[in-house]
């Protein structure tokens, strides 16, 4: 028998805890099986509830071995959920909650609460994980300074805030800031650190270390940099100082997420801490880099300040990625970092917002919260905090975050505290910015142009018309403030009207522009100003135009992607040849030396598959996932065919001599040498690539070289050798598990998947090394969505048999179903199949449940 459905929890029921925690302490005395853990509570009534409260703890899957209330035993009463004392039974004012709890960490499958890891103890709480430790009002509302005592015979016993004490099988850590439950951290093992120390602008010595695996020492020297780069960055852009005497950083293998900013001790996987030159790409490296400054600018915005409830997720999550985002532009490049921000947004975000998953940056309601750490809180809660930037100014920002962190230190904080300090700090009314918080939906924009020359020339006039199409749960999605960056060039190619901020408010708005001596080309939504799709027909002549000479870098590169999706639409839809224009345009990029490499190699790399679907459907097209791949295929070959001499002495001038060096300079001159190495072997059967794979000189290149071998359907011997040299090292076996089915043809992708997960490595029960497999193969678009349905059916079947051990990240890699409603009828009857066998699955978790019922509610036709 199928469990009730699990109700939804609602934005609109809030009230604040009964209570007021006033200190938490701690006693941890570890074991694998058995740990037992101490907890003394201190509680009070909260005067913003009057009257008596029961006391309701969270707890899960916790051993309740005794209970006290100031000191005299109780006998709460337990659910699956939690405890309840009853009012009667408690004092009228402050009292001591205190229980003693076993717990089984070496069970815990799931990654969630405490848990092993390679014979070390770690946690993660985020978001509701603190309840599988002790019972505890587990809300980021109730904040609390915590003492923690760790009792183990391992030589590292680490925990939040300062270290107070320590002896033979103990330590005790103090953290004096108030902070909720999902911030806790506790790691024991058997740890070596690589250390450093940073003084901050006011003369704080903090000590730095990142505790590793013995042997992973020598790849931990890129994050501490990055770490002091971050610290310095947020007292500079920021002015905010780091706050504790220490801040340690732990590696872990086994991690469902990337990484958690834990009060003073953050949590990462390993994947983004260890790199070397030999194991680890350039994006890995760009990767680290950011991610290490996330989780550290977490520390002011989400655990000084921190979020109410969890429907203010992007509260946190939104400006931290903002924040990280503005990071990267300083240390690397402006443009080339917004090109890939907005790729990864268009990628994740607008398919989110355009299928069944759709739902608002800040969401009304959800059932489990871990389904809602998504693309639209993160990266589109980015953009709306770019927007507000742009229409506010860098000053009102300033000053708007300055009073942010005056007003809120401390506190758990909503939405709407964040809205009234940019109107309190700049004057401005954001009502109607707000519904950029409420309203699902990528709005759409069309624009028409007219032109009335005059006795001085003439005036130019753009049309705006916005429309939001309807999400799930909302039908009428009024206009919303869109901050639209206009530039105006002449015909020659000369910026008549520099970037301007048009501010669009109406459903429809025309915005004029006087005394023009020719009718101008326009560059709309420079630099990506907001985030909506632009419904333009233009001309590929314009296009190409812009391509050579838009002055905003962002809008050039735009215009080639443009010119190269309106092209593969044709080659898709009308069996077109491939543009000339197109391919005269990128060769005539690859050839300018005044630009940035890594600018050239994006401009050089064509849409992907999935884009394409994408694209096909808006059209109002049926997209045909073999056709794509072979036009975009044959796209390639006319490319490398017609560029192949600017192609070859790119490869060649942009190889790096000398020791390598992770800076961005370097980076992109590997990129542009790996794009054109993509291009180049789809007319050299994989030659150069063979002899790339031979001499590579770091995995950048060796990854790169592999994945044209796999495409080129030559990797055999390369794949061989490449697992050999690397069985030890498990983030680069990671890659060779990802790479295979990624890139291979699309007709034996599901059988690759296949093969790979019957590999004695396919570990699958570690997140990376299955996400390695099914992300890859999601990865490859014909081959996941292959019409005989295998690529569909090995994705459900490893699907369900990760649900009962890890629900979080089987229910995150459902994602890779969401967009199924774009497909023909067979596709769909397929997915929809799978959807229902993985629904009507005995025990399926509350996870995978709302998610797949989410994916599966959309287009039943
Ligand atoms: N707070 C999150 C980690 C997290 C996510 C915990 C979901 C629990 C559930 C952390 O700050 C974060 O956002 N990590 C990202 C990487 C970041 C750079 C966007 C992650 O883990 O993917
Ligand atoms: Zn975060």
């Amino acid at each position: 028998m199928k469990d009730a459905a699990p109700q939804p929890t609602l934005l609109a029921d809030y009230a604040p805890y009964p209570f007021t925690v006033t200190e938490v302490d701690l006693t941890f005395r570890l074991s694998p099986s058995a740990t037992r853990v101490l907890a003394r509570i201190g509680l009070a009534p909260n005067p913003a509830r009057p009257g008596r409260h029961d006391l309701r703890l969270d707890g899960e899957k916790l051993a309740l071995l005794s209970a006290r209330v100031d000191g005299r035993p109780v006998h709460p009463v337990q659910d699956a959920s939690g405890l309840t004392v009853a009012a009667a039974d408690l004092p009228e004012g402050p009292f001591t909650w205190e229980a003693e709890v076993e717990i089984d960490p070496a069970a815990n499958t799931a990654l969630e609460g405490l848990y092993m890891s390679g014979g070390m103890f770690c946690t993660q709480c985020e978001a509701e994980g603190f309840r599988k430790i002790t019972f505890y009002p587990d809300r980021p509302d109730v904040m609390a300074p915590f003492r923690v005592r760790i009792e183990s015979d391992l030589p590292v016993l680490l925990s939040n805030g300062n270290p107070t004490g320590t002896g033979k099988g103990w330590a005790e850590w103090t953290d004096p800031w108030p902070k909720p439950a999902y911030l806790f951290a506790l790691v024991a093992g058997d740890l070596v650190a690589v250390r450093d120390r940073f003084t901050t602008k006011s003369g704080r010595e903090v000590a730095l270390a990142i505790w590793v695996r013995r042997g992973d020492e020598d790849r931990c020297a890129y994050a501490m940099d990055s770490l002091r780069r971050s610290m310095r960055w947020d007292e500079e852009t920021y002015g905010r100082e780091y706050d504790l005497d220490v801040f340690n950083i732990v590696a872990v293998d086994d991690f469902n997420m990337g990484a958690m900013e834990n009060k003073g001790l953050n949590i990462f996987n390993s994947k983004l801490v260890l790199a070397s030159p030999e194991t680890a790409t350039d994006a890995d490296f760009e990767r680290i880099e950011s991610v290490i400054a996330h989780e550290y600018f977490h520390n002011w915005t989400g655990n000084r300040i921190t979020c109410r409830d969890w429907f203010q997720l992007c509260l946190k999550e939104g400006l931290t990625v903002f924040r990280d985002q503005e990071f990267t532009k300083d240390m690397r490049s402006e443009p080339v970092k917004r090109i890939e921000d907005v790729l990864v947004l268009r990628a994740r975000q607008f398919r989110e917002d355009m299928g069944p998953l759709a739902h608002p940056v800040r969401p009304d309601s959800y059932i489990e919260i871990n389904n809602f750490y998504t693309a639209t809180v993160y990266e589109k809660g980015a953009e709306v905090i770019g927007m507000l930037k742009r229409l506010v100014g860098e000053g009102g920002y300033r000053r708007a975050l300055d009073l942010y962190f005056d007003r809120h230190d401390g506190e758990a904080a909503t939405i709407e505290d964040w809205l009234k300090v940019f109107e309190d700090a700049t004057g401005r009314d954001l009502t109607q910015f707000k519904r950029w918080y409420t309203d699902a939906g990528t709005p759409r924009l069309t624009v028409s142009e007219a032109w009335s020359p005059d006795a001085n020339g003439g005036t130019y006039t753009l049309t705006f018309h916005q429309k939001t199409p309807p999400t799930p749960g909302q039908d009428r999605k009024p206009p919303r403030v869109i901050p639209i960056a206009v530039g105006l060039l002449n015909p020659n190619g000369d910026e008549v009207v520099p970037t301007t901020m048009l501010e669009m408010t109406e459903t429809s708005q025309s915005f004029r522009f006087e005394g023009l001596a020719s009718r101008p080309v326009p560059s709309i939504l420079r630099g990506f100003s907001a985030p909506v799709v632009l419904d333009r027909t233009v001309p590929a002549r314009e296009r190409a135009f812009l391509l050579a000479h838009d002055t905003d870098p962002f809008n050039r590169w735009e215009a080639g992607r443009a010119l190269a999706r309106d092209t593969l639409a044709r080659m898709v839809g009308e069996a077109a040849e491939p543009s000339p224009a197109l391919i005269d345009g990128l060769g005539a990029v690859l050839a300018d030396g005044g630009l940035d490499p890594a600018f050239r190699a994006l401009c050089l790399a064509l849409p992907s598959e999935d884009d394409l679907a994408q694209a096909l459907h808006d059209a109002g097209r049926v997209p045909d996932p073999d056709r794509i791949h072979a036009e975009r295929l044959r796209l390639e070959t006319a490319i490398a065919r017609r560029l192949e001499p600017a192609l070859s002495a790119a490869f060649a001038a942009m190889e790096t001599p000398g020791p390598f060096s992770p800076d961005a300079a370097s980076a992109g001159r590997r990129s542009l040498r790996l794009a054109c190495l993509a291009l180049l072997t789809r007319i050299d059967g994989g030659a150069r690539a063979a002899r790339l794979f031979e001499t590579a000189g770091s995995m950048t290149e060796s990854a790169g070289a592999l994945a044209s071998l796999i495409a080129a359907d030559r990797a055999g011997g390369a794949l061989a050798a490449f697992h050999d040299r690397w069985k030890g090292n498990r983030l680069v076996i990671d890659k060779w598990f990802t790479l295979q089915p990624a890139l291979c043809p699309p007709d034996r992708a599901a059988g690759v998947a296949e093969r790979l997960a019957a590999h004695p490595d396919f570990d699958w029960k570690n997140p990376n090394r299955f996400r390695a497999l099914l992300g890859g193969l999601s990865a490859n678009h014909a081959g996941f969505h292959a019409a005989s349905g295998a690529g569909y059916r090995f994705y459900a079947d490893w699907l369900l048999r990760l649900d009962p051990v890890n629900p979080q990240t089987a229910a995150r890699m459902s994602t890779a179903f969401q967009s199924w409603a774009r497909y023909d009828a067979d596709r769909r009857a397929l997915v929809r199949a799978e959807l229902d066998r993985i629904l009507a699955a005995p025990g399926l978790s509350r996870d995978l449940t709302e998610m797949a019922g989410r994916i599966r509610g959309a287009a039943d036709a």
